[in-house]
């Protein structure tokens, strides 16, 4: 790098206004609505492909759908660094969860241009959250390799495998080493708010299982069967939801959620004869949350017995919990310190993108506040002075990988 980065300033007005065009590609309704492969996923993609392209990236769509932007830098090393975040959102989330690192990484690159001795890759990552019930992180898990081919063919919520809403070629979007991959994110928990500090700097991020449990049984008529003689396939989905929380509540993982249920023939008056049900386990030790599923799977076969349901379950995906590399954490709590912000040590209690991504590199995390940690909702704010400072941060670190990216 040619001058000291006190000079970098990413471009804060700039910044806000493009979060704000991308919350405007949304689905009707409150927060913004953005489910990966959706018309407004699309609209929100060549959007970004349009300003990676304005900031003079050569951009590129991968065959996972990853939006791939590429400033070439002077040295010719084989290592780019990478930077990026996620476009598609949960149903009604907010405006930040992912867009945030994204237009803040085409910020990075626009001020970086001309000035990198690594090429600089910015990364639109595709389907993060898995809102479809698919599994999630499809776009960086095809990136690192990591794509398992039997997900190619389970049918989403829809109906449709991701086999037919990205080609089978999906398992070629496989990129190569990097010397850092970096993502700017907002905290989503209260952490960072409550202390009153500016910047996170990522320690580690969550494991997390996702689990499916089909509750069968015989629908029947809701009147004319008598308590004794019925198997309501909800009242067991309804015991079975409890002991999902009772995991968490119980100590045996950090935190445990039924976030998805759907219900056949959901009648008023017919006793439901099917439910589906998802299961999320989070820790940072991924053998506890394999413990837990394992105590799932025992409580679901107690609950068939007694109310003569069939329930089957499967575990849908898996993400290794991942500790940040430590030279990373330390530039990001220096960087702040320079542009006189507070930084805080903090563990992801969401998943990232990143963490499937180091499988390709050390991997690196800055976080801001979320407004009383409120996040995967339409009332997911963070202060603008703080998106700013935060891009601010992101830039410098990613200047220091490029000068030095050995600590
Ligand atoms: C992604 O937002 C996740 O943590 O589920
Ligand atoms: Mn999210
Ligand atoms: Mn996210």
């Amino acid at each position: 790098m040619n001058s000291p980065a006190a000079e970098l300033r990413v471009d804060g007005v700039r910044l806000l206004s493009r979060l704000d065009e991308l919350a405007a590609r949304s689905a009707p309704g409150p927060g913004v609505t953005r489910l990966a492969y959706s018309a407004e996923d699309e609209a929100a993609r060549a959007l970004v492909g349009s300003w990676l392209r304005e900031a003079g990236l050569q951009v590129r769509i991968d065959t996972a759908g990853n939006v791939l932007g590429t400033l070439p830098g002077s040295a010719g090393l084989p290592r780019p660094l990478l930077t990026g975040s996620h476009l598609d959102t949960v149903v009604m989330g907010g405006t930040l969860d992912g867009a945030y690192g994204v237009v803040a990484a085409i910020e990075v690159a626009e001020s970086l241009r001309g000035r990198l001795r690594h090429d600089l890759v910015v990364a639109a990552w595709s389907n993060e959250e898995g809102a479809r019930s698919t599994p999630g992180m499809v776009g960086s898990r095809a990136a690192a390799g990591t794509l398992e081919p039997a997900w190619l063919d389970s049918p989403d919520d829809d109906g449709v495998p991701l086999r037919a809403r990205l080609g089978a070629d999906v398992l070629t979007a496989r990129m190569g080493p990097v010397e850092a991959y970096l993502e700017l994110h907002v905290e989503q928990g209260p952490v960072l708010d409550t202390a009153g500090t500016v910047v996170g700097a990522v320690e580690g991020i969550t494991g997390q299982l996702v689990g499916a449990i089909d509750v069968r049984s015989t629908a029947n008529h809701a009147g004319t069967t008598p308590m004794a003689l019925r198997q309501d396939a909800l009242a067991a989905a309804a015991e079975i939801v409890l002991a999902i929380e009772r995991l968490a509540l119980d100590g045996a993982v950090r935190v445990a959620t039924c976030g998805h249920i759907r219900v056949a023939p959901n009648v008023r008056n017919t006793i439901p004869g099917r439910v589906l049900l998802s299961v999320d386990l989070r820790d940072m030790s991924d053998a506890r949350s394999e413990a837990a599923w394992s105590a799932l799977v025992a409580v679901v076969a107690a609950v068939d017995d007694r109310r003569g349901t069939r329930s089957q379950l499967k575990v849908v995906s898996r993400v290794a919990a991942v500790d940040c590399d430590p030279c990373l954490v330390a530039l990001v709590e220096r960087a702040a310190a320079a542009r006189g912000l507070g930084a805080l040590r903090l563990p992801s209690g969401a998943g990232h993108d990143a963490q499937v991504l180091s499988m390709l590199g050390p991997v690196g995390m800055v976080f801001v506040p979320s407004v009383a940690g409120v996040s995967h909702s339409p009332g997911e704010r963070t202060e603008s002075a703080h998106l700013i400072a935060g891009a601010q941060v992101l830039l410098d670190v990613v200047a220091a990988v490029d000068d030095q990216p050995r600590c």
